[in-house]
This record gives structure tokens, C-alpha cells and sequence, in this order.
């Protein structure tokens, strides 16, 4: 089995990324509703979030409810708020003893009031931790992002704060959910589906993807280490010869 040991400390990644997929498989593999999968994946959210935290990664961002996500069956869409709620009810202990910093990127503008709520308390409550940033993505998608950014932009250029010449790619970044948080990684799917599902499709240009059969309420912390380990062993070549890159590394 795999343990932290094995993991080369000076290649930690700084964001590692999680479409957390396969709750509802899950449950249905146990003869049980689909909700039961959801309640499940609540224990390998506290596993992974404690090992990245205890590894040294800086970012962790799980995508835990897409846009999309919204047109299910309304029982299971309101089943995924309450549980979000307890979490974050119960979920603080863990967050403060590690000193986690909790931030949304998403469209909380059409999240339940309640859920709203609770979330800007955590977040409220945790703002002054030191220790990993868990992004938490939630009513997300990246083309809302993206379109969202294209309409600020836009609005910023009509009022003259912004000339034309001056749109690239890192102003383009800054008006994205995910401004001042740098790209990830790593980005891991478990369930063995092989689509990113409209997650920070802007964000992953350079991202190292990492695929795994496992379902999401079965994932531990080894699995994280797992993922970790496979990421170390990759070659980053951003479009480079790999002769450049190592000449980087040399340097
Ligand atoms: C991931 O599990 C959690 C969410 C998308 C909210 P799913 O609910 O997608 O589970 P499967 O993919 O149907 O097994
Ligand atoms: C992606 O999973 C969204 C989240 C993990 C929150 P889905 O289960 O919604 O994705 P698809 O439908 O299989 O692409
Ligand atoms: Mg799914």
C-alpha cells in the first residue's frame, strides 16, 4: 500500500483538481438509493482534503455540483443541498484543526438561501486559517465562467477601465472565479469516465490529467498518494523540448 513516505516532497504538486465522480454507481452497486452514494462520498472528501493538507499541497478544488447538475430529478438536487449543509455543519472541526481555508467558485447566486448561507459562514470562518485553500466548485461550470468573464470584460472596456490592447491572457485570467489561484497540476477523475464535464477548461491548458476506476465514496487518502506519485513521474514540457526542460530544472 502506499503511504505519504513515498511521496518525493519536492515535487508536491501546489493544485490538484478532483471531479469527484461515481457516487450514484456506488450506491446502486449496493442495491441502494442513489442519495446513499452522496452520503458515502462525504468520508473520501475529509480523506483526500486531510492528505493534500498533510502532503503540502496549497490548492485543492473539488468539483462537487456542476450547472448541469441542476437538471436531476429534483429529490436528488435537494438531497445534494442538505447533505452540503450538514457537511459544512460538521465538516468545520476538521477544517479549523488543519487549518483550511474554504472558498466557492461557482454560481451561488442560485443556491438555496440556506445553503448560501451556511457557506459564506464557513468561508467567513475560515478566512484567516494558513494552511491549504479548498476550493469547493458548486453550481459551476467552465463555460459559465468563461462567458461571465467575457461579459465583465466587455462591460469593463464599454466604461473605459480597459483598452482593447490591453486584453491577453493573464487580464483575461483575472476575471475568471479562479483569479489569483494558479493553474492545477493535477487534475483527477475516479468513476472511469474519461471527460473533464465542463470543469476549468481554461485553467487546465496545462494540466497533467490522472484517470481512475475507483468510484468516489471508495477513495482514500492512498489514493490520493497514488495520484500524487503518478503526477511525479510525468515529464511537464509546456510545448518545450524535453532537453529544454531539464536545462530549466538545471539551472
Ligand atoms: C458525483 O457522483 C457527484 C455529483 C455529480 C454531484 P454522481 O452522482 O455523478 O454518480 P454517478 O456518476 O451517477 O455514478
Ligand atoms: C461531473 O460529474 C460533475 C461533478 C462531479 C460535480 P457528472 O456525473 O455530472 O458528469 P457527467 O454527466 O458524467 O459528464
Ligand atoms: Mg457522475
Amino acid at each position: 500500500m502506499t503511504t505519504k513516505e513515498d511521496i518525493d516532497k519536492n515535487k508536491i504538486p501546489t493544485h490538484i483538481a478532483v471531479i469527484m465522480d461515481g457516487n450514484g454507481r456506488w450506491a446502486k452497486q449496493k442495491g441502494k438509493e442513489r442519495v446513499v452514494g452522496h452520503q458515502h462520498g462525504v468520508k473520501a472528501v475529509r480523506e483526500v482534503t486531510e492528505a493534500a493538507a498533510e502532503v503540502g499541497v496549497k490548492y485543492l478544488t473539488l468539483f462537487a455540483f456542476s450547472t448541469e447538475n441542476w437538471q436531476r430529478p429534483s429529490d436528488e438536487v435537494n438531497a445534494l443541498m442538505s447533505l452540503l449543509v450538514s457537511t459544512l455543519n460538521s465538516e468545520i472541526k476538521t477544517l479549523m484543526e488543519n487549518n483550511i481555508v474554504l472558498k466557492t467558485i461557482g454560481n451561488l447566486d442560485i443556491m438555496p438561501a440556506q445553503v448560501r448561507k451556511n457557506l459564506m459562514k464557513t468561508v467567513r470562518e475560515t478566512l484567516h486559517n494558513k494552511g491549504m485553500t479548498l476550493i469547493l466548485a458548486l453550481s459551476y461550470s467552465a463555460r459559465w465562467e468563461i462567458a461571465g468573464a467575457a461579459r465583465e470584460l466587455a462591460d469593463d472596456v464599454k466604461e473605459g477601465k480597459v483598452g482593447l490592447d490591453e486584453i491577453d491572457e493573464t487580464l483575461f485570467s483575472e476575471y475568471l472565479q479562479t483569479r489569483n489561484i494558479p493553474d492545477p497540476d493535477i487534475l483527477i477523475r475516479t468513476s472511469g469516465e474519461y471527460r473533464v464535464s465542463n470543469f476549468l477548461l481554461w485553467q487546465i491548458a496545462y494540466t497533467e490529467l490522472y484517470f481512475t476506476k475507483k468510484l468516489w465514496p471508495d477513495i482514500r487518502k492512498e489514493d490520493l498518494y497514488d495520484a500524487i506519485i503518478d503526477y511525479q513521474s510525468r515529464e511537464r514540457r509546456f510545448g518545450l523540448l524535453s532537453e529544454q526542460t531539464k536545462l530549466d530544472v538545471d539551472r
